[in-house]
């Protein structure tokens, strides 16, 4: 089939979080299963540093009656897909992504609006007859309902179906009604079966009322998206495409996140042989300037500092826990608050616990592959990636029962040595600091310990099983 995908991150060219992981590696896996590929994405200025690409065309969109924006469509490849970006340097040859200094820009609602119309007037400009676009959260949520309307009866997209995939629910972008001109929407959509939201405009809710088929990143997630608590506000709307929602769990890129080949750490190992960890262990240790140790058991935990990652119980918890002869690593970026929160907590254990305030590609590997153990306490989780880095690196994840969390581990239980890491329910912090020392009792326990590392390390959560649904979802569409 024809795909388009249309992304605002791609591994290796931007990434502000698991998004581009997704992306960056499906898009190749499904050209890889048969498909042609042609990913669209924003010329962003950090992405052009990225990839060599040359102009090839222009084109203009029309926003509303009395508005163009004309624009420019480079090419290049990369790691074998072709990539093709949109160029309009008022929107994107800006500094950041999404905003600069811990604020979104104002007008990305108008950024991802204008993206998500020219990406199919590039298709149009290339004569690519997409079967299918693969739209990427709320960023690309419009596309689906210009598809619909705007090109209604036009030929060539005649055959075009979309399909949206919702890696995180909780990012929507609502914005002020006086917008709905400059963003193309037309007054009779604005209502609660598609765009309106007690008063705003709701951009991922009108993408869930439009697309044609709509996934998110695991089973456990899209049955929560069902429900009053999990759905982020948005039941009614995932009710009413209940039989059009499914949820695929996401991958894991092992060219880039395998202890037996990944070329970012200290040491390689295996499930067979893991003395490489020692070593990495070591360095982390080293590196983070905490005693190197090896019968000290250290936490590791990479991770945006957003609300969702569960530190508002994470934090107490890991006061009491620090009292214990532990070694704790954190590595974050984000809300200020909380970083703040991780640094008094450094500050008052200092030879035990080490915080890195920033986004450091390396430094979560040696983490990955350093750590005994991967806090992952989110409130919420689409997928999540590091868990299931964690387990090819034998770093046993602790994590909350819910969304893809709960679906890639198996939580140790006393008896069963089946589990592949530690599961806990609430997001009291008095559970999670038993299920800490609960992990800490098992560490000392040799053989179990190395049984459960031994579990974990076996697991393997491929992009090509992910794949294999996705093309289900594609034909299904047809
Ligand atoms: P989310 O997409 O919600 O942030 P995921 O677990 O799906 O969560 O993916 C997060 C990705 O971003 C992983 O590849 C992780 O290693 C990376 N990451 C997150 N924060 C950092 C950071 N501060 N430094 C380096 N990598 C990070
Ligand atoms: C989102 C989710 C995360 C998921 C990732 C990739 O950022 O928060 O759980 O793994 O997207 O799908």
């Amino acid at each position: 089939l024809n795909v388009v995908f249309a992304v605002s991150e791609f591994d290796g060219i931007v990434k502000t979080g698991g998004l581009a992981d997704a992306a960056g590696a499906l898009a190749p896996v499904m050209e890889a299963a048969g498909h042609r590929v042609k990913v669209i994405m924003p010329a962003y200025r950090a992405a052009l540093g990225k990839v060599e690409t040359v102009s090839i065309a222009g084109g203009g969109v029309r926003m509303n009656h009395n508005e163009t924006l004309w624009f420019g469509i480079r090419h290049g490849q990369f790691r074998g897909t072709d990539v093709y970006f949109i160029e309009y340097d008022e929107f994107f040859g800006r500094g950041g992504i999404y905003g600069e200094g811990g604020q979104g820009y104002h007008d990305n609602s108008r950024r991802f609006a204008f993206f998500s119309k020219a990406v199919l007037e590039t298709c149009r400009i290339l004569g690519f007859k997409p079967d299918v676009v693969h739209c990427h959260d709320w960023q690309t949520a419009l596309l689906p309902y210009y598809l619909r309307v705007d090109e209604c009866g036009n030929p060539f997209f005649a055959d075009t179906r979309s399909l949206l995939t919702i890696h995180n629910a909780a990012y929507q972008q609502k914005t002020d009604v006086s917008q709905i001109d400059s963003l193309g929407i037309g007054w009779r959509y604005y209502n609660p079966a598609c765009f309106e939201d007690f008063g705003m405009i709701n951009i991922l809710k009108g993408g869930i009322a439009f697309a044609d088929k709509i996934n998110t990143v695991s089973p456990q997630y899209a049955r929560e998206l069902l429900t009053p608590l999990g759905s982020h506000g948005l039941m009614e709307s995932f009710k009413r495409r209940e039989t059009d929602l499914s949820g695929i769990l996401n991958g894991c890129d092992y060219t880039q996140w395998n202890p037996e080949t990944d070329t970012l750490i200290p040491a390689h190992f295996s499930r067979t042989n893991r003395s490489g960890k020692a070593e990495c262990k070591a360095a982390l240790q080293q590196r983070m300037g905490l005693p190197v140790d090896h019968h000290k058991p250290v936490y590791g935990l990479v991770s945006r500092l957003a609300e969702q990652k569960g530190f508002d119980y994470l934090i107490p918890a890991l006061w009491r826990f620090l009292h214990n002869d532990v070694q704790v690593v954190l590595l974050g970026s984000g809300e200020p608050h909380t970083a703040a929160a991780l640094e008094e907590l450094a500050h008052a254990f200092p030879d035990k616990c080490r915080f890195y305030n920033g986004f450091e590609n390396q430094l979560a590997h040696w983490i990955e592959a350093g750590s005994d153990f991967f806090l992952m306490p989110s409130l919420f989780e689409p997928c999540g990636l590091n868990q299931i880095y964690s387990l090819k690196y034998g770093t046993l994840p602790i994590v909350r029962r819910v969304g893809g969390l709960s679906d890639t581990v198996a939580g140790f239980a006393e008896h069963n040595e089946k589990g592949t890491g530690f599961v806990f329910n609430s997001t009291d912090p008095q559970e999670l600091f038993d299920c800490l020392q609960t992990s800490l009792h098992v560490y000392y326990q040799h053989e179990l310990f190395s049984q459960l590392q031994d579990n974990a390390m076996s697991k393997s959560f491929t992009w090509e099983q992910a794949a294999d649904t996705y093309c289900s979802v594609y034909h299904s569409l047809r």
